[in-house]
């Protein structure tokens, strides 16, 4: 596995990839949920390339940037393990050098859900999936379903900007009592832990009354939130019944939705998400 910093380097290693070339991006401290995306990048891919970069631009102002788990030899060694031919691990000047100053904006798709709480984020994602795209020039691009709006504004960026590129959109892989990983997981302490669970029972609840017939999307809402709400450590952010396309809010009889929520147990935001129905 070459592991590369510079432009140079990498423009340089990835003209020795043979195609397809399959791109894992990620910021690292990678869990299975990453190991998920690299084994499948191998399995249909001639070359796995992988990006480890904590993305500032992506990161508010009060947001976790400066404390977000790092651990690069660990990664490194993980990413080896799953079969990655090439990984690129540039600096925030390289990214980032002092003049930058063009950005990418999606727009509709970007405005709900994590977008209204998080201004920005989606703006410093697409921004860097555009330059991975355009650094790596991939065949394809793996990134998990965990992050289900993330999805729909990099599937829509690489669509509008005509990059010749499959994204492909992978599972999200889970612990056993459901609690979907997240690198973040690592600030949950103690009966933080187990209460963090309660995004995945609030999901499996809703799941489980549409499953007996329940097609209201106010009252799958309703009982997404009093499920959040019964948990001591949680703070619900939002909770979402959303058409899973458009990301827009449902109202009355739904036939498929994105049900999704972010929440806070003690200081740490988590997100999840299910489908309901055929998409
Ligand atoms: O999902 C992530 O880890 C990041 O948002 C990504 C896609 C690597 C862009 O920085």
């Amino acid at each position: 596995m070459k592991v590369v910093t510079t432009l140079d380097d990498l423009r340089h290693a990835r003209a020795g990839l043979l195609g397809p070339v399959g791109l894992v991006p990620t910021m690292g401290y990678l869990h299975e949920g990453h190991l998920s995306l690299a084994t499948r990048a191998r399995a249909e891919c001639a070359s796995v390339a992988a990006s480890i970069f904590v993305n500032p631009s992506q990161f508010g102002p009060s947001e976790d940037l400066s404390s977000y788990p790092r651990d690069l030899p660990r990664d490194l060694a993980m990413l080896k393990e799953a079969g990655v031919d090439l990984v690129w691990t540039p600096t925030p000047e390289i990214v980032y050098p002092a003049d930058f100053q063009s950005w990418i904006t999606v727009e509709e798709v970007a405005r709900t859900l994590e977008g209204a709480h998080r201004p920005g984020h989606f703006r410093g994602v697409a921004t860097m999936v555009a330059k991975l795209f355009n650094v790596f020039q991939p065949d394809r691009a793996y990134f998990g379903q965990k992050d289900a709006q993330q999805a729909a504004v990099i599937r829509q960026m690489a669509r509008d900007l005509n990059f010749p590129v499959e994204v492909v959109i992978c599972p999200t892989v889970r612990e056993p009592d459901g609690l979907a990983m997240s690198s973040r997981n690592a600030y949950l302490h103690g009966e933080q832990r187990p209460a963090a669970t309660v995004l995945f029972r609030a999901l499996s609840t809703a799941a489980a009354v549409y499953a007996a017939g329940e097609r209201d999307a106010e009252a799958l809402r309703q009982l997404m939130a009093e499920v959040i709400d019964s948990e001591p450590l949680a703070r619900r952010q939002y909770v979402s019944v959303a058409d899973p396309i458009s990301l827009h809010e449902l109202q009355g009889p739904i036939q498929r939705a994105l049900l999704s929520m972010a929440v806070h147990i003690g200081t740490t935001r988590l997100i999840d998400n299910l489908i309901l129905g055929d998409i």
